[in-house]
């Protein structure tokens, strides 16, 4: 794992190669089945909306704190939980803005990006959100970057990578392109976001 602290314009972590080969077999194992199963990742169903009603996003998602009764049934909850370790991002090592940032409630959210599927600019209600990045490779997509719009700073998502900011800062993710051949099977972007909140 690397981490990139910033300071400007605002607070945020990058990291890199944040899970282990082994940890991602697990992840993937998990994420495979998600895919193989049409209602998992409909089940996020409270669509964001802009003001005037309009589709905020495109993709597909779930809370996967809802999809087990229990969280040590889910790898994805389980290995996740090292975006949490004190020092990273929480009891921030990395970041004096952080340094005493200890959120006592969080959720972790994920998304499936295919073809077309995009995110405009929005916040989030957290005081951090944590948003993790993973593809199969080859990578059989364009676009799908981060963007921080009022910065007019774009995050080039890498593979296993993550970022953290203040989830109040508006956030979108760029329209993904998939050549025909490579759509609906799972090649495309997902991301899993931890909202880091006090109760
Ligand atoms: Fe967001």
């Amino acid at each position: 794992m690397k981490v990139h602290s910033h300071t400007e314009p605002f607070p945020f972590l990058f990291i890199e190669d944040l899970y282990t080969e082994e940890e991602l077999r697990l992840i993937w194992c998990e994420l495979d089945y998600y895919q193989s199963n049409k209602y998992i990742l409909d089940a996020n169903t409270n669509p964001s909306v802009t003001d005037d009603g309009k589709p905020r996003t495109r993709k597909q998602g779930n809370f996967v704190d809802n999809v087990f009764q229990l969280r040590e049934y889910s790898n994805i909850l389980n290995l996740s939980r090292k975006v949490l370790e004190p020092g990273l991002i929480c009891r921030s090592d990395h970041l004096f803005q952080w340094k005493y940032f200890q959120p006592d409630v969080d959720h972790s959210l994920l998304s499936y990006y295919d073809d077309g599927g995009y995110y405009l600019p929005h916040h989030d209600n957290t005081v951090v959100s944590v948003i993790s990045w993973l593809w199969k490779e080859p990578k059989c997509f364009e676009g799908g970057d981060f963007v921080f719009e009022d910065y007019k700073m774009t995050v080039k998502c890498k593979n296993n990578s993550a970022v953290a900011f203040p989830g109040t800062t508006r956030h979108g993710v760029t329209p993904i392109e998939m050549e025909d051949q490579h759509k609906d099977l799972g090649l495309g972007r997902y991301s899993l976001s931890h909202f880091l909140n006090f109760r």
